[in-house]
C-alpha cells in the first residue's frame, strides 16, 4: 500500500498515543510465566505485540483482550506447554531475541521463524550467551540468524559483558537467569532501556543495579500484577518532529512514557533549540507525562556513542529535524541501525537526499548539513521499514509538493493509528 502525504502549515491539537511497544511485548512475556492474573491496560494492538501474544497462547496461556486492556493467566516460570506448530513472530525483533531467554527454563523444543527482514536480523549476540548457561539452541541456517530452534536445559547462571547496548540481549539474559541456581549479571557498555528490570521487580523478581550491570537471582517466582502501559515515547517522537519542524505548531501529548532511558530524544530536541514542556509528570514503574510542543528555530547538534540506545529508535526521525537545523549535525556510533528491520543508515539517507537533504553516512556515523528550506518532492522508500515509512511521512509534510511513501502497510508493526493521529493533528 502505497500513500501520498500532502504538505501542511502546521499540527496542532491533543491526542493520547497507543501503549508503548517495548513494554506491551514485556507485559505479555512476565504475564506469561508469572502465577496468577496479570492485567495490562492501554496495550499496544501493533503487529510485533500480538505475534508476542499468539506464542504465548500457543505455548498454552490464556490471554484476552478487549480493545487495550489484556489478561493473561500465567502458569509460573515452568508453566509453558510444548507448541504444536513452529512459532512465527512475522517482524518482532524483540520477541525473537527475548522469548529464547524464557525457552530456555523449558523442558521442550521450539523453532522460531520470522518474515524476511527478520530473518536476516543478527541472533549470534543471545546464541553465545544462552549457550553457556546451558540452553540449546542454534540458528537452522547455520547463519547466526533466524529461524532458531530453541529447547531447555539445566540453566547456570553467567556473568556477561555484552559487545553492544541492547536491551533486546539484556532482557533475553536475565529471563534465562531466572531459570538458573544463582545469580546471573548482565554488563553493557553504555545503559540501554530498562523495562525488563523495573517490570520484573515489580512482578516479585530479586533484581540489583550498579552501574552499568544488573542482576537477577534465579528461581524466585513472579506474580501477576496490573500492568499500565504509558504511550510510546518512539511514536510520540513523530509528533514531536513535526510540531518542532513547522512553524506555528502547538501540539500536546498525552500520557506519553518518561523513563529516563527512553527520554533521548527529547533531550536532544532541547539542546537544538525546540520548545518542549513536560506536564503533570507522573512517577510509577513506568514513568509517564504530557509533552507540548511548539516549533521555533532549531540548531544542529552532536550525539555521541554513549547517548545513542537511550534514541536508538529515534535516529531517522531525528535525521529528518537535523536537515533543517542551523548547522551541521553529527549523530556518531549508530552502527547498530544497520541491523534494525532495515539499514536505517541506507534508508533515511537514501531518502533525504531524494528530497534534496544535504545527508551522508560515514561509517557508523551519519553526518547532516542543515538548512531551513522545504524538502524537493519525492517518491520515498519505507523499505517495509516502518520508522523509516513514518519518518519520511513528517518529512513529506514539509515538502514542496506531495510525496508518495511506497509500502506504508508497514507503519502496523508498531503504530496502526499513525496516519489517522497525523489527520487529527493536522
Ligand atoms: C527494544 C530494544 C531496542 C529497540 C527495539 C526494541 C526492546 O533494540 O531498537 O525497537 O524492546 O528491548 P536493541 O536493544 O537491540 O538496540
Amino acid at each position: 500500500m502505497d500513500k501520498t502525504i500532502k504538505p501542511i502549515e502546521h499540527l496542532r491539537g491533543e491526542t493520547e498515543l497507543p501503549g508503548d511497544k517495548s513494554i506491551s511485548h514485556r507485559t505479555v512475556l512476565i504475564g506469561g510465566i508469572s502465577k496468577g492474573k496479570t492485567t495490562v491496560k492501554n496495550f499496544l494492538q501493533a503487529e510485533d505485540c500480538l505475534h508476542t501474544v499468539s506464542a504465548f497462547r500457543a505455548m498454552g496461556i490464556d490471554i484476552d483482550i478487549r480493545d487495550k486492556n489484556v489478561s493473561i493467566r500465567g502458569g509460573g516460570l515452568k508453566g509453558l506447554k510444548k507448541p504444536e506448530k513452529k512459532l512465527y513472530l512475522g517482524n518482532s525483533g524483540t520477541t525473537m531475541r527475548i522469548l529464547p531467554g524464557i525457552l530456555a527454563g523449558q523442558d521442550f523444543k521450539v523453532e522460531l521463524t520470522g518474515d524476511a527482514s527478520l530473518s536476516k536480523r543478527p541472533m549470534d549476540r543471545i546464541i553465545a550467551p544462552l549457550r553457556e548457561m546451558g540452553a540449546c539452541i542454534h540458528s537452522q541456517n547455520r547463519n547466526g540468524c533466524p529461524p532458531l530452534t530453541v529447547g531447555g536445559g539445566r540453566i547456570k547462571p553467567i556473568e556477561h559483558s555484552t559487545r553492544v547496548a541492547s536491551a533486546q540481549v539484556k532482557s533475553c539474559i536475565l529471563f534465562a537467569g531466572l531459570y538458573a541456581d544463582g545469580v546471573t549479571s548482565v554488563t553493557e557498555p553504555f545503559m540501554s532501556r530498562d523495562h525488563t528490570e523495573r517490570m520484573l521487580e515489580f512482578a516479585g523478581a530479586k533484581i540489583s543495579r550498579k552501574n552499568l550491570t544488573v542482576s537477577v537471582k534465579g528461581k524466585c517466582p513472579l506474580q501477576g500484577k496490573e500492568f499500565i502501559v504509558p504511550g510510546d515515547p518512539s511514536g510520540a517522537a513523530f509528533f514531536i518532529a513535526g510540531a518542532a519542524l513547522l512553524e506555528g505548531s502547538d501540539v500536546t501529548l498525552r500520557g506519553v512514557g518518561l523513563n529516563p532511558t527512553r527520554t533521548g530524544f527529547l533531550t536532544a530536541l532541547r539542546k537544538m533549540g525546540a520548545r518542549i514542556t513536560v506536564l503533570n509528570k507522573k512517577e510509577a514503574v513506568e514513568p509517564y507525562g504530557d509533552i507540548r510542543v511548539r516549533s521555533g528555530p532549531l540548531k544542529a547538534l552532536t550525539i555521541e556513542k554513549k547517548d545513542v540506545p537511550l534514541l536508538i529508535d529515534e535516529v531517522p526521525i531525528l535525521a529528518v529535524l537535523a536537515t533543517q537545523a542551523k548547522g551541521t549535525t553529527v549523530i556518531k556510533g549508530i552502527g547498530e541501525l544497520r541491523v534494525k528491520e532495515t539499514d536505517r543508515i541506507f534508508s533515511i539517507t537514501e531518502n533525504l537526499r531524494l528530497m534534496n537533504a544535504d545527508i551522508r553516512a560515514d561509517g557508523d556515523t551519519l553526518v547532516i548539513n542543515g538548512r531551513k528550506k522545504r524538502f524537493a518532492k519525492a517518491t520515498l522508500n519505507s523499505f517495509k521499514d516502518h520508522r523509516t515509512a513514518m519518518s519520511m511521512a513528517v518529512a513529506a509534510l514539509f515538502a514542496d509538493g506531495d510525496c508518495k511513501i511506497k509500502d506504508t502497510a508497514c507503519v502496523n508493526t508498531s503504530f496502526p493509528e499513525f496516519f489517522n493521529l497525523l489527520e487529527h493533528l493536522k
